[in-house]
């Protein structure tokens, strides 16, 4: 695992940015790995400049998210498909068709989740993944105690989880229950692996995720057995590595 530091929130976007302008540099048709939440945003806004500026295209590449939340209908304004249409896919040029994200309001989840792995399959396999990381070392949704192997999977959000997200809903009851989320064995399988962290909040877990042991108990830490995962974290989130 490799740890490049970042100045703030602005420089750590503009080094993941520069990390998936290379990615499509070196292969136009690239399958992205998608992530939503706070710090991630500020990668969108540079993806979007660079390709304001013809500098990139995503016109052949396809993208995955990482996660949707279960229920959610697509047009609902908190839904991660309409956060990345807002934040990146409206002012680029992916081919609309090319973008997934799982479907929240699919009748069967479990089926939704083996045909959302059978997708990335069939697309080749992810070349870079995005990742964010919760308070609790988090990847995607798969939250403590989750098994390293699982594929793509219906789970429950932790108090925790839903209180870190409780601030894009009017009350805490909206805030779902759960998520359909990428499994760690989904990510693992990506060929390259981009975690940010920005802000004093992430400071314990990216302390623990880079002197830590590797353990279901915290997901993250599974990147350690990748053998091509770079962590990216601004000054605050760094606080605790020497
Ligand atoms: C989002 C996701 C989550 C977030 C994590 C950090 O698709 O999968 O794992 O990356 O919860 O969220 P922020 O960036 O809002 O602190």
């Amino acid at each position: 695992m490799k740890l490049i530091a970042a100045a703030d929130y602005r420089d750590m976007s503009k080094k993941a940015a520069g990390i998936f302008l290379k990615q499509m540099e070196q292969k136009r048709q690239s399958v992205l790995g998608l992530a939503t939440g706070g710090t991630v945003k500020g990668v969108y806004s540079e993806l979007v400049e660079l390709f304001l500026e013809g500098k990139i295209s995503f016109a052949e590449a396809a993208s995955f998210n990482l996660d949707e939340y279960f229920g959610m209908k697509k047009e609902d304004p908190n839904s991660y498909f309409s956060y990345m249409q807002e934040q990146f896919f409206s002012h680029t040029d992916f081919a609309g068709e090319s973008n997934y994200i799982p479907d929240g309001t699919a009748a069967d989840p479990i089926d939704e989740c083996s045909r959302y792995d059978r997708l990335i399959e069939q697309s080749g396999g992810v070349d870079l993944q995005l990742l964010g990381i919760g308070e609790n070392g988090h990847i995607g949704f798969n939250e403590p105690g989750t098994s390293f192997e699982i594929g793509t999977h219906l789970v429950g959000l932790t108090e925790s989880t839903r209180q870190a997200n409780a601030r894009y809903f009017e009350v805490m009851e909206q805030v779902p229950k759960e998520a359909i989320t990428m499994g760690i064995g989904t990510i693992m399988k990506s060929r390259k692996i981009v975690l940010l962290a920005s802000g004093g909040k992430k400071a314990a877990a990216i302390e623990q995720l880079w002197y830590g042991k590797v353990t279901e108990d915290f997901p993250a830490s599974v990147l350690k057995l990748h053998p091509d995962a770079t962590i990216i974290a601004d000054e605050e989130a760094l606080s605790g590595v020497r």
